[in-house]
């Protein structure tokens, strides 16, 4: 999509102006008649590592990843389900290279465990997909002593990227991605209102401001990785039928069922990321459809030039000590 002719741009842009039209099916349904809009490359002899990849757009998109040739290790909490999902690949993809780790995102030992696990085997990483995620419609603390939802989608990222650093990067340039949600349009950058009061809990509201820090997060690690070859991106998959947004968000989710994106729709840019050399010239985007998109659509949720440039090492700091406490 990167140097689109100026008919296509101005479509895309008005996509973009509408939201609805951004977010639901329509978005990718205009976007890819345009002729940047090519087959995925090939990603043979590379590997992956896609966390909440038992369920939408996690699962789709490592499916589609090992049909690109790569060899995708998925993370998930069940180990039946996680058995379940790669029987499944292994019959549907021929010739498929997946492998799977079990671990509860939302416990720090189960983050430090993957981790050491993928380090030892000294294999590099190419891709680095923090996809695992849900909306909690209640207040529940992670076994690590935060907020369950930015525990898992925040701190866990966090603690992962810094423990999986000794086999990112080098001659081979690595990718790490966060999925992070539209719903983030809604919601300032706010580390304090990262620890929300039990008595006020709103599950919609953590949940955009968690989406907001993934975006924050991701910005930060792209600038301290940059001198080691490793690329940092988050993006958002617009609205997708998954049994995440049915659960987290069931009236919207009937509402909107006939506007809603499929899971490879949503999943298409987490792929195209992983997989373009386009998605490695430059680093830090925020990203949908395969375009570098603008992180705020309203004015309220931008920062002084003061806060933004501390909220990246700010949050860096605050998700250390918190990995280094749970
Ligand atoms: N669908 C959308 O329209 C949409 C929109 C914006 C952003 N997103 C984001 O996209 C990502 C995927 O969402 P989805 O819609 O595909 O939801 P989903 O179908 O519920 O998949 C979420 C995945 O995350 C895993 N997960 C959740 N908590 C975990 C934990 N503590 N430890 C390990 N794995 C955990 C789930 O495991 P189980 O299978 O065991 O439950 C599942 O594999 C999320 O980050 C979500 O916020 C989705």
């Amino acid at each position: 999509m990167t140097g689109l002719p100026v008919g296509a741009r101005a479509v895309d842009a008005l996509l973009e102006a509408s939201v609805v039209g951004s977010f639901s099916k329509t978005g990718p349904l205009v976007r890819r008649r345009t002729a940047a809009w090519r087959p995925y490359d090939r990603m043979d002899g590379r590997f992956a590592v896609v966390t909440g990849a038992t369920s939408g757009l996690g699962l789709t998109a490592a499916i589609e990843l090992a049909r690109l040739g790569a060899h995708v290790r998925l993370v998930g909490r069940s180990a039946s389900k996680l058995n379940g999902v790669l029987d499944r690949i292994r019959s549907d993809v021929s010739g498929a290279e997946v492998t799977g780790s079990r671990a509860d995102l939302s416990d720090l030992a189960d983050v430090r465990r993957l981790a050491d696990d993928l380090v030892e085997t000294g294999t590099h990483l190419d891709v680095l997909v923090h996809n695992a995620g849900a909306l909690s419609r209640s207040y529940a603390v992670s076994p690590s002593g935060v907020e369950v939802t930015c525990g898992v989608q925040v701190v866990a990222t966090h603690l992962l990227t810094q423990m999986l650093i000794p086999v990112l990067g080098g001659t081979s340039p690595s990718r790490v991605l966060w999925v992070s949600s539209g719903g983030m349009y809604t919601q300032k950058f706010d580390l304090a209102a990262l620890e929300p009061d039990p008595a006020h809990y709103d599950g919609t509201v953590t949940y955009a401001r968690v989406k907001r820090a993934q975006t924050v997060l991701a910005a930060e690690w792209a600038r301290r990785l940059e001198l080691v070859g490793v690329v940092v991106h988050s993006m958002h998959p617009g609205w997708a039928d998954t049994p995440g947004i049915t659960t987290g968000l069931p009236v919207f989710s009937r509402v909107m069922r006939p506007l809603l994106r499929t899971p490879e729709e949503g999943a298409d840019s987490i792929v195209w990321l992983a997989s373009a050399p386009e998605a490695l010239a430059t680093t830090g985007g925020f990203w949908c459809d395969r375009r570098r998109r603008s992180e705020h659509k309203v004015p309220w949720t931008r920062l002084s030039p003061a806060a933004a440039a501390s909220a990246g090492p700010d949050l860096f700091d605050w998700c250390a000590a918190r990995a280094l406490a749970g």
